[in-house]
């Protein structure tokens, strides 16, 4: 029997998690991604990966695992320098950048950002999503989904929020917002192997 499990649990294909959030929203996001990949019988490691984290010897080994996640909130349009530093530090290292063409997968992936989107809306995480789905496949892992949800500035005052794209920011990521999060990666794994997901279905 202890035989038979030693077996699955090598057959088990593996996801890893990274993210950077500051006051949860991100990790909400990432909380859903997780629970869909474990769901879906795989094993899943995730990671905040905040200020301070040694990007240098970090806790996982990208080449572990068949599916990578990265995600971040929004800071000046664009993911903090911490998400960005552990995923350029490894590629780097690796050689990957430095030695020319990179032609990801097969190994999949995919980035998640939340953002306020006070002015534009959704497209306040394009920049974002793009960056992140560039440091992914730099890494080799060929980025088959950009998912993104609208997020609370834990700054902003309520009363200025009525007046921003979305005028209900305060309360997002709404259950909503969650759903179609869970939905989309459940697609993302059924499709596994075809083309990107369209950013359109994404952010709304
Ligand atoms: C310093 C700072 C700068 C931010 N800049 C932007 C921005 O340029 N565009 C945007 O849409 N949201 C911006 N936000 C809002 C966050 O991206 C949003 O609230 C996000 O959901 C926070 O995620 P977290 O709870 O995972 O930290 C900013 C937030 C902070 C704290």
């Amino acid at each position: 029997m202890e035989k038979q499990n030693k077996k699955t649990r090598t057959l088990q294909k593996r996801c890893l998690i990274i993210y950077t959030s500051y006051s949860g929203n991100t990790e909400r996001v990432a909380n859903i991604i997780r629970e869909v990949f474990l769901r879906n019988s795989w094993t899943c490691d995730s990671f905040n990966v905040k200020q301070g984290f040694d990007v240098e010897t970090p806790p996982f080994e990208f080449e572990d695992y068949d599916f990578l996640c990265v995600g971040s909130l929004v800071i000046w349009g664009l993911p903090p320098d911490e998400i960005l530093d552990v995923m350029r530090t490894v590629s780097r290292r690796a050689g990957w950048v430095a030695y020319g063409k990179v032609v990801p997968g097969p190994k999949l992936g995919l980035a998640f950002v939340t953002y306020a989107g006070a002015h534009l809306g959704p497209k306040e995480a394009i920049p974002a999503l793009k960056l992140l789905e560039l440091e992914l496949e730099h890494l080799k892992f060929k980025c088959v989904g950009l998912l993104s949800a609208p997020g609370k500035y834990i700054r902003a005052a309520p009363h200025h929020t009525p007046t921003w794209y979305h005028g209900d920011h305060m309360v997002r990521p709404s259950e909503e917002d969650i759903n179609r999060i869970e939905k989309a990666v459940q697609k993302i794994l059924d499709d596994s192997g075809e083309s990107s997901v369209p950013l359109e279905s994404h952010c709304d």
